[in-house]
């Protein structure tokens, strides 16, 4: 059931636009619990990769997706979760998660599955919810939404960095490369595009420091009695 009292943020934007590392601090400063809605749509793919089912091949990846349990925990304030009993971990992070979420993501069965599952997360109390459609679907009514953005090729660096910490090696070009495809799935999909939701506050960071970002909107939710 869904109870409408709860407090939701709700925080979009394009890949690598700071909206995790953000998202996770607005959280930890608001005393809110943390989620992270890509990591459904990871945690999906991660399990047809494992399970050998195309992504290409919609009927395969619905079919297995009623047929999985997928069971929530909060954890420290971040919501994690388990498919058939297994912690998918860092392994949501890897290649050939990256590279295929975008056509999982585009699945509208999938997509009507998350966004159930996605507003059943205030169960855990007040949310900090990040994405591409929490302020546009997920979560329309919620008085706190905001868009990140920052310029591609900063978004580029950030990933590229983030990437030598992870695996030890990344190529910069290759960074742009996968995100603009990313991008160019994620805004031109039909169900759900990545957009900037109405009435959302656009921040774009790219020469902001992430602590300036938190601030904001911190500020923002707490003048509002948040
Ligand atoms: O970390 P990054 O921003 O690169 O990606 P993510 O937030 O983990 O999301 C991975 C992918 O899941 C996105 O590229 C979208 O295709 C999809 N996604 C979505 O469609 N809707 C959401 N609410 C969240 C993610």
């Amino acid at each position: 059931m869904l109870n409408k009292d709860v407090m939701v943020v709700a925080i979009d934007g394009p890949s690598a636009s700071g909206k995790s590392t953000v998202s996770r601090e607005v959280a930890l400063k608001l005393k809110f619990t943390y989620v992270d809605s890509g990591s459904l749509y990871r945690g999906m793919t991660w399990k047809c990769i494992r399970e050998g089912v195309d992504v290409k091949m919609p009927e395969f990846v619905i079919d297995l997706m009623n047929r999985m349990k997928l069971e929530f925990f909060a954890e420290n304030r971040v919501v994690r979760f388990t498919i058939d009993g297994e912690d998918p971990g860092q392994q949501l992070r890897s290649e050939p998660v990256r590279e295929c979420v975008s056509d999982i993501a585009a699945i509208p069965e999938v997509r009507h599955f998350m966004v159930n599952k996605l507003r059943q997360m205030v169960q855990f109390g007040a949310i900090v919810m990040e994405g591409r459609d929490i302020g546009s679907v997920v979560f329309p009514d919620s008085p706190f939404k905001f868009y990140l953005d920052a310029d591609p090729e900063e978004r580029a660096r950030r990933r590229h960095a983030e990437l030598i910490e992870m695996e030890g090696q990344g190529d910069v070009e290759k960074v742009l490369d996968s995100l603009k495809r990313r991008d160019q799935k994620d805004t031109t999909r039909k169900t759900a595009p990545l957009q900037i939701p109405l009435g959302a506050h656009v921040i774009n960071s790219t020469s902001m420091s992430i602590e300036e970002v938190v601030s904001l909107i911190v500020k923002e939710v707490s003048a509002a009695g948040g």
